[in-house]
C-alpha cells in the first residue's frame, strides 16, 4: 500500500497528513532484520506498509517468546514515542516488508496541533492492539500454567505406579515359571509388554508437557511397527467390537519405532471411542514415494466435530468426552513434527475420519 493511504494518514487533516508523509522516512527489508530490541530508545514510530513484523519478549535463557505480529495498515512503536520509555518489546520486520518511519519529535508537534479527534482515532486504534496483546499473552500464560500442572500430575502418576508396575511384572513373570505352557506365556508376554507400554505412555505425556521430543531413531520396518500395534490391540478392539484391516508395503523409515505407535494409538484409539461402544471398522494403510512412507489411518465413525476441526490439533482441545484431556491428537502432531513429517485428516460428519501421515524416509541421509 502506499504511504498517504494508511489508516495512520486518515486521523489527520489533509495538511498535517500531507506533512507526515513527507517526512516519514521509507525503508524496505530484502531479509529478516531487527527493528529495534527490547529497551532501545523509541525514537520513531512505524508504519507497516508491506509484509509482516513480529513482536516478541525475553524470556528466560535469552529466548525469545512471540505476543503479536502487525500487517500492512497497522503501525506500532507509538507507546513508546509518546510515553518516552524504552521499548517494552523486539520488533523484528519478515523479508519484503516496508515501514515508514516517523520521528518522535515531528509526531509529537504534530499531535500537538491536531484535532482531538485525531488523537481518539489513533487511542482507539492503540487501546484495540493493547486488548489483543493481552488477551493473547494471557491465554499463552494459562496454557503454560496448564502444561506445568500436567507435567506435575504425570510424574506423581509415574512415581505412584512403579511399585503396583512392579508388582504385575514379576507376577506374570511367576505365572511364567509355574505354567510353560505356550498359550500361558503369549499371554504373560503380553501383560509385561502393556505394562511396559502404559509406564512409556506416562512417559511420553511427560515429555510432552516439558516440550521436548527426544527421538530414539533407527530404521523401522512399518509392517513389524503394525504387527506389533495389531498384536498390543487385539484384547482392546475385540470387546470394542472394532474390525481392524490393514494394507501395509514393506517401508522402512528411519524413526523412533515407540513414537510411531503412540501415533497409531493416539488416533486409532480415538476413532475407537467415537464409535462409542457400538463398534466401527478402522483401515490403516501403508504406501510409500521415493521420499515419503504414507500412513492413511479411517474409521467409519462420526466423524470430527465441526466445533474443533479448526483447532484439532492444539493441546486441551476435547470435545464431547468425560474424561478426554485433548492432549492425544496434539502428541501425535508434536512426534510427527519432531519426524519432520506432516499430519492432516479429512473428516465428513456420519461418514468418518481420515488421518494422512507422511514419514521423511531418510535413510539415505541416516
Ligand atoms: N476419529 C475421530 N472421530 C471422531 N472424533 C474424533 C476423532 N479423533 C478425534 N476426535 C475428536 O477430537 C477430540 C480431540 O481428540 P484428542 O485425541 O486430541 O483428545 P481427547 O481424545 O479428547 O483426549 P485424550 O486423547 O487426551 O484422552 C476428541 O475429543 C474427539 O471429539
Ligand atoms: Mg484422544
Amino acid at each position: 500500500m502506499d504511504l498517504a493511504s494508511h489508516r495512520f494518514m486518515s486521523y489527520f487533516e489533509p495538511l498535517q497528513a500531507a506533512h507526515l508523509c513527507q517526512i516519514a522516512v521509507l525503508e524496505s527489508f530484502a531479509e529478516e532484520t531487527l527493528v529495534f530490541e527490547e529497551g532501545d530508545p523509541a525514537d520513531f514510530l512505524y508504519l507497516v506498509l508491506a509484509g509482516e513484523v513480529e513482536f516478541s519478549k525475553r524470556i528466560e535463557n535469552n529466548k525469545y517468546q512471540a505476543i503479536a505480529v502487525a500487517g500492512p495498515d497497522d503501525f506500532f512503536g507509538e507507546l513508546g514515542v509518546l510515553d518516552g520509555e524504552p521499548r517494552s518489546a523486539r520488533a523484528v520486520a519478515f523479508a519484503g516488508s516496508t515501514l515508514a518511519k516517523i520521528c518522535r519529535e515531528e509526531l509529537i508537534a504534530t499531535l500537538e496541533l491536531a484535532k482531538g479527534r485525531s488523537v481518539l482515532q489513533m487511542f482507539n486504534f492503540i487501546i484495540k492492539n493493547l486488548r489483543d496483546t493481552t488477551d493473547q499473552y494471557v491465554s499463552q500464560f494459562v496454557h503454560k500454567q496448564k502444561m506445568v500442572l500436567v507435567g506435575e500430575m504425570v510424574s506423581t502418576i509415574i512415581h505412584d505406579f512403579k511399585s503396583p508396575f512392579t508388582g504385575i511384572k514379576l507376577s506374570s513373570e511367576m505365572l511364567k515359571e509355574m505354567h510353560p505352557d505356550q498359550e500361558t506365556q503369549e499371554w504373560c508376554e503380553l501383560i509385561q509388554l502393556q505394562v511396559q507400554r502404559m509406564l512409556g505412555m506416562a512417559e511420553e505425556v511427560l515429555e510432552f508437557s516439558r516440550g521436548n521430543s527426544v527421538l530414539n531413531k533407527k530404521p523401522v520396518n512399518l509392517i513389524q511397527t503394525l504387527q506389533q500395534f495389531e498384536k498390543l490391540n487385539k484384547v482392546y478392539f475385540y470387546v470394542a467390537k472394532v474390525d481392524l484391516m490393514m494394507e501395509v508395503t514393506e517401508v522402512i523409515v528411519e524413526a523412533d519405532e515407540n513414537k510411531i505407535l503412540r501415533v497409531l494409538q493416539n488416533l486409532v484409539g480415538n476413532a475407537v471411542e467415537a464409535f462409542g461402544g457400538r463398534g466401527g471398522r478402522v483401515e490403516i494403510i501403508v504406501t510409500q514415494s521415493e521420499e515419503w512412507a504414507e500412513i492413511s489411518i479411517y474409521d467409519n465413525g462420526p466423524g470430527i466435530p465441526q466445533a474443533i476441526k479448526e483447532k484439532l490439533f492444539e493441546p486441551f482441545v476435547t470435545y464431547g468426552k468425560r474424561t478426554g484431556t485433548g492432549l492425544g491428537t496434539a502428541i501425535a502432531k508434536s512426534i510427527i513434527d519432531a519426524h519432520k513429517g506432516e499430519i492432516t485428516y479429512d473428516s465428513e460428519k456420519n461418514k468418518g475420519t481420515t488421518f494422512y501421515i507422511r514419514l521423511p524416509k531418510n535413510l539415505a541421509v541416516g
